[in-house]
């Protein structure tokens, strides 16, 4: 999903349409020109959140063509569209722009990506940003459900753990993760703010992906022992690098409040289990397409 309005709703857009029809919806395909075309003044959307992207190391990594036509020219025509339809734009990048071996990124530190993923991201930064200077990009990394329940590093340690399986988790790579609740509601706020320009929109509070794993399952009740120390060179073939922890001094000036902590994120997700969202987004999810 990649638009979102504000003022008259939600407005999705995918390549595969939902298997529900709860969220208006507009079906593109991002690699294709014609398909991209009208597709913002369509949507009617005031704010556009393009998180659309070939969005893993290793699709990058196999096939940078599609990777580069999606991340950085498919990125750069909707920012265009934004800027001609009157629409802010946000661009959601990503912490793969550095390469991992200081930490604590400031915004305006020089990029340094150590992948293909990285560098078409830090490209399509650029290109956004000079087709819409308007246009906000913001550096992320989170957490939360997904339909297929295997998306993100909560979910990897909830259903290992649950199922009770002795799990690695990497002491040598240390995330600003923040959960995607307080991620959205953050991008709304800066919208709102007509923020522009470079933005990490990141968890306040670092954390190895061993010690997120040891307090998600503490959060939740399970066997943090299961929890286990592991090293990222064991078991990644690519280097995401170890010191990825993004500063958010300059989102919680914006904001005007710091962003959230991780005992924060992970009880909200504890709360969202609770409350049946995974089974709530396999519902509503989209339909496998092409
Ligand atoms: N997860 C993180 O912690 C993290 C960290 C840093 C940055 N980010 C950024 O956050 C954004 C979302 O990431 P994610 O982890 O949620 O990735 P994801 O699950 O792979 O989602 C990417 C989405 O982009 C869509 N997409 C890919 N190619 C498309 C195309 N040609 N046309 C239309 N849609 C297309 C995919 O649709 P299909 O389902 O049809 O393939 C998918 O819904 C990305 O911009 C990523 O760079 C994520």
């Amino acid at each position: 999903m990649h638009q979102l309005s504000l003022v008259g709703g939600v407005v999705g857009s995918a390549r595969t349409s939902p298997a529900s029809n709860h969220l208006p919806f507009i079906s593109a395909n991002l690699e294709d020109a014609d398909s991209r075309s009208g597709l913002i003044a369509r949507s009617g959307a005031e704010v556009v959140l393009h998180a659309a992207a070939v969005a893993s190391i290793e699709a990058c990594a196999t096939d940078p063509v599609l990777a580069r036509i999606v991340n950085v020219d498919a990125a750069a025509d909707l920012a265009r569209q934004a800027k001609a339809e009157g629409a802010k734009f946000i661009y959601v990048s990503t912490d793969a722009v550095f390469n991992g071996r200081r930490g604590n990124y400031l915004e305006e530190d020089p990029t340094s990506p150590t992948s293909e993923y990285g560098r078409t991201k830090v490209s399509g930064e650029r290109a956004v940003l000079d087709a819409n200077p308007e246009a906000m990009v913001a550096r992320v990394n989170f957490y939360g459900w997904s339909p297929s329940g295997r998306r993100s590093l909560a979910e990897f340690f909830y259903h290992r753990l649950l199922q009770g399986e002795q799990t690695p988790g990497f002491t040598d790579v240390t995330v600003s993760t923040l959960q995607v609740g307080y991620l959205v509601e953050a991008l709304v706020a800066l919208a709102s703010l007509e923020a522009r320009g470079i933005v990490h929109v990141a968890s306040s509070e670092p954390t190895t992906k061993f010690d997120f794993g040891r307090r998600l399952a503490d959060e939740f009740g399970l066997d943090a022992n299961l929890v286990v120390p592991g090293r990222s060179t064991d078991h990644l073939v690519h280097d995401r690098g170890s010191s990825l922890s993004l500063n958010t001094n300059l989102a919680t000036k914006l904001l005007g409040t710091p962003m959230a902590r991780q005992r924060s994120g992970l009880h909200r997700l504890y709360e969202e289990l609770n409350q049946a969202l995974p089974a709530t987004l396999r519902r509503l999810s989209i339909t496998t397409g092409n």
